[in-house]
């Protein structure tokens, strides 16, 4: 089981580390694999924008290569005072490594909010259908 406060200090600790030149919109993330083990990322920007990887995608991709492939739950912290959901493309993303995980969104004054991953993304496409 996750301990919300411990994935969002994940999450938010990330965040010192991302690299958003561009937007300045710094965003940390953390997943909780199944073994116990927290993985955590920040979005990481580049010169020619689209090219950037969200925070969400970094934590996940990084558990992935670390051998991590069962996840119970996934945090998201910026500075926002409207809490900031996952992307389009991490949500496909979250549902596809994650299944239907809590999201836990949280800000920097402590503010947090939950919602479950399927409903981010309703009837979602994934390799159940190929
Ligand atoms: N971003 C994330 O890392 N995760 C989100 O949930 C929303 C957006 C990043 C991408 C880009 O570096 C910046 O925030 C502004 O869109």
């Amino acid at each position: 089981m996750h301990n919300e406060d411990q994935l969002i200090a994940a999450a938010r600790a990330a965040r010192e580390n991302a690299h958003a030149p561009f937007s300045k919109f710094l965003v940390g993330a953390a997943v909780h694999g199944k073994s116990g083990r927290i993985f955590a990322g920040c979005n990481v920007e580049n010169a020619s924008y689209g090219l950037t990887m969200c925070a969400e995608r970094v934590a996940i991709f990084k558990a992935i290569s670390e051998g991590e492939h069962e996840f119970d739950a996934i945090a998201v912290v910026t500075d926002a005072d409207a809490l900031t959901p996952p992307c389009g493309a991490c949500r496909q993303i979250i549902w596809e490594f994650c299944g239907d995980v809590p999201v836990i969104l949280a800000n920097l004054k402590g503010k947090t909010e939950r919602e479950r991953s399927l409903n981010l993304l309703p009837r979602p496409f994934d390799s159940s259908h190929l």
